[in-house]
Parts: C-alpha cells; structure tokens; sequence
C-alpha cells in the first residue's frame, strides 16, 4: 500500500466518502443521497457502507459511501473498524488509485489519522501461496488539510502491528525460537532499539529452570530475547514488558487434540505484541525507557520432555508441580518476569500472553482479559487500550483465588484451576517483586477467525498499539 496526503484530488479510478449520519451532502461527485436516504439503503450509519459506480467521461469510478453515523459517538475502535471496511469493500473492485476524502469533516484530525491507521491494516493478508504475478499495490490518496506530521504516528502504528502480525503469521517450521530471535535482531537495527540474545548455556546458567523444562523437548534450541530502549537516558524510570514466546504449543505430553493444535504458532502472540510495540516505540523515538523481554521455545514432545507429576525450580528459587505440561506458557513467562524484575531496573511491568482458553470464556475475541495489583497503572493500561480501539477487561482478585496456586509438596501448582485465567495471572504475579503490574490474557483476541474491519485473518497484532501508547505516557 502506498498513502500520500493531499489537499485536492487527483486522478482516481476508486474514491471512499465518509459521512456524518446528519450531512448527507456532498460537492466531489453528483450523487443520489436524498434518495439513498428516503430509500434506507443509505442512512451513514456507523461502519455501514453503500457502493456504486459512476462513469464520467466514459471512466469508471467505484464509489464507496461511508457511514461514521453521529459525530459525538466516534469511538476509535469504531471509526478504525468503519474505515477498515469501506477499505475492503473497495479493494474488491480491483481498483488502483482511490481518494479518501475527509476535508472539511468534524473531528477531521482524529479521522484523518484513524483512516490511515485502518486502510493500512485492512490491505494486510497473510499468505505463502507462490504467485504467478504479483498483485499491485493500491494507491491511496487520503484528501486532507490536515498534516502529514500528524499522521506519521499513524503509519508508523500501523506497520508496527502489521509486524506484530506478520511475526505470528509465519508457520512455527518457519518461525521457531532462533528465527524469531534473529527477525527481532534485524528489527532493533532497523528500527533503534538494542537487542541482546542469550543462548541455551546462558539461559542454563541463570537457572532459568521453569523455561527450560517447558523447552528441553524441541529440536530447536531456546532463546531468550532482551530489548533495551533508552529514550530518556537521565531518568532510571523503566517501564518493563514480558511477552510470552511460545513459536508452537503442542501440549506436551499433556498433548492436545489437533483442532486445537492447528493454529497455536499463535501462541507468539504476547512476544509479536512486545516486540511490535518496540518497533513503534524506537521508531517514533519517544522519549521514555522500555525493556521488554521474550523467553522463546517451542512446546514439545520427546523422551525428555518434562512429565505431568515434575516438581521443576525455577529462577526465583520456588518449586513448581506440574499438573498438566500444557499449562506451559507461566512457565516461560516467570523465570522472563523474575529476569526483568531482579536484572532489568524495570520500576513498572506488564506480562502479554495468549495464556488460557478460559480467557475466551470470559470475553470471547471481543476483549483482553487483565488482572492487576494497582489501580493506578491498571487505568493507564486501560486508556492506552481505549486510544487504540482494542478492548479489555479486568478481572478481581479475590484472596480465595491466591489460596488455589499453592501445592501441598511445591511451592506453587501450575495447574490451579477455575477460575484459570486468574489463576493463570495470579501465577504469574508471584515473581513480580512489589512493583505494579499488570498482566494480559489475549488467548481471545491475538487471532482472528475470519477478516472484519481492520482485522484480517489470522493474527491481529493486538497489543501493539496499546503498550505504544503506554510507553507514550
Ligand atoms: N496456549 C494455550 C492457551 C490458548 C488456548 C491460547 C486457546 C489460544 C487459544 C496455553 O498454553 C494452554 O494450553 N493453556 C491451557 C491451560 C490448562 C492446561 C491449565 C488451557 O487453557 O487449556
Ligand atoms: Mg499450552
Ligand atoms: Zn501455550
């Protein structure tokens, strides 16, 4: 996709109008919209659109309406997805040079920089078919007054998730452990953050004992992936974020059915979440500090796998029984928080994990599932989801849940039981030291069964954008 901003129109063979649910009315082409409206096919309804073609000078032009219904009920989430799908709607007409025309519009600013941020999500698609040629690009042409300072942060967020997505996209035979650990070496150099790799003997000598258990069964080496962005050198406030790193999750010997196996290369989605929101970060060149870590393996079966019945260590000294060996990602996910906790200075930190299916009882794809043990961080964690129009909901704590991930032989049970996305979290918040935390379930929402609005098939790079925003404040 290729976006360039302009005050007039240019040649076009595709143009996307938005309109105000209350002003049905329009200078760029001569069109019906009294009787679109009395006809109820057309009333600019948030998200709903209505596609023609018209021919002037014997040339047709797609004519896509966008309804972004009243002006006081904008949401983000809404005016991404509405824009998302007037995208798709045009992208189906095969066209090449299409104008978005949003001059003059109310809030022109917000929507000139949701419409980039959502037609360059929209247009992703994830696929390894061999082409027999290549499809072209759209040109798109977004007709604004507004600056194209304004909306760098725009693209820069949208690549970055596109990144998030494409990291969990690829196929775990091609996206293991060492090729992650190799695309986010690339991805620091490009984008100006350093990154660190440590190896299977470093990783042995931190005792890193729970990360390793979950890995030892894979033919492919573990990597645990550090991110250092100094943005503020004066200031030792360092904002710290954990992603969960699982490049495939077979079960273990805790083995699961195949249709819930097919799609867990999607089980990167915390490290895919981390990482693009480096990548956002370094490139916007933010002033602030963020670490992020990622212990990356893969969940496999051999002779040496760890068992059901293993009492593990772990970094942090406590020992942990093993119910069940799918309950693997807070295994990697606590020696990479005590790591971040005890080695990296982090004053605040977040862990982002697709860690439970119970996570998708609770919310279904519509929204992350959060616990805490701040309020205060927990709002801003909360306002930067709500900037980014992604969802989330916070669950309690109660002190009968912290009672259920204790073992009568360990210190700790993986397997706590209901409800498990607390429990899960609750897990998790045993090796964050005092400071705030929060921690993400995304098992719900890092991937995407069909595509709708900005989402396309398959990973959604949740998370990206929102742990951007965060850093921002
Ligand atoms: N990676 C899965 C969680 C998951 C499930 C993510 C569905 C995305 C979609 C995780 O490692 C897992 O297997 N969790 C188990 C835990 C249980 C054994 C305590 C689960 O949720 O079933
Ligand atoms: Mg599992
Ligand atoms: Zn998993």
């Amino acid at each position: 996709m290729n976006i360039s901003v302009n005050d007039q129109m240019g040649d076009f063979d595709g143009v996307i109008i938005p309109f105000y649910e209350n002003l049905l009315a329009t200078s760029v082409l001569k069109l019906p919209l009294e009787a679109l409206k009395e006809s109820k096919k057309f009333e600019g309804k948030i998200g709903t659109t209505y596609k023609l073609t018209t021919i002037t000078d014997g040339k047709l032009n797609e004519v896509v309406l966008l309804g972004l219904g009243e002006v006081d009920k904008l949401t983000s989430r809404k005016v991404l997805n509405a824009f998302g799908s007037a995208y798709r709607v045009m992208k189906k007409q095969k066209v090449e040079q299409v104008v978005l025309n949003i001059q003059g519009l109310e809030k022109e600013e917000f929507l000139a920089k949701a419409a980039t941020e959502a037609v360059v999500m929209a247009d992703y698609k994830f696929d390894l078919k061999t082409k027999e040629k290549e499809e072209k690009d759209i040109k798109l042409e977004l007709i604004t007054s507004v600056n194209m300072d304004v909306i760098q942060e725009s693209f820069v967020l949208a690549e970055s998730n596109i990144i998030g997505r494409d990291l969990v996209n690829q196929p775990a035979n091609l996206m293991n452990p060492i090729t992650l650990s190799e695309k986010v070496i690339e991805l620091g150099e490009e984008k100006g953050f350093d990154v660190e790799v440590l190896e299977l003997k470093h990783i042995e000598s931190l005792k890193m004992d729970a990360f390793l258990s979950v890995a030892k069964a894979s033919a492919v080496e573990p990597r645990f992936i550090i991110m250092r962005y100094k943005g503020n050198p004066e200031s030792d406030d360092i904002l710290g974020y954990v992603g969960k790193g699982l490049t495939y999750d077979s079960g273990g010997l805790s083995i699961k059915p195949t249709n819930s196996m097919v799609d867990m290369k999607s089980d990167m989605g915390g490290s895919a979440a981390v990482i693009g929101a480096m990548c956002a970060i370094a490139d916007m060149k933010l002033k602030t500090n963020v670490v992020s870590v990622v212990a990356a393996c893969e969940n496999m079966i051999a002779g040496n796998s760890y068992r059901p019945g293993d009492i593990i260590g772990s970094m942090g000294g406590k020992s942990i029984f093993i119910g069940n060996t799918d309950a693997e990602g807070r295994l990697t996910l606590i020696d990479a928080m005590h790591y971040i906790v005890t080695r990296e200075n982090v004053k605040q930190v977040i862990d982002i994990a697709t860690l439970t299916g119970a996570a998708i009882h609770c919310t279904g794809n519509a929204a992350s599932v959060a616990i805490s043990n701040n309020d205060d961080f927990y709002n801003k964690v909360d306002e930067s989801f709500n900037k980014s129009g992604e969802q989330i909901w916070r669950m309690p704590i109660f002190d009968e849940y912290k009672e259920l991930i204790k073992h009568e032989e360990a210190d700790l049970t993986n397997t706590a039981g209901s409800p498990g996305t607390i429990t899960a979290g609750l897990f998790i918040g045993e090796f964050t030291g005092d400071l705030p935390w929060v921690h993400i379930d995304i098992a719900g929402t890092a991937f995407a069964k069909k595509e709708e609005g900005i989402l396309s098939k398959g990973a959604t790079g949740v998370g990206v954008r929102p742990l951007y925003y965060l850093a921002k404040k």
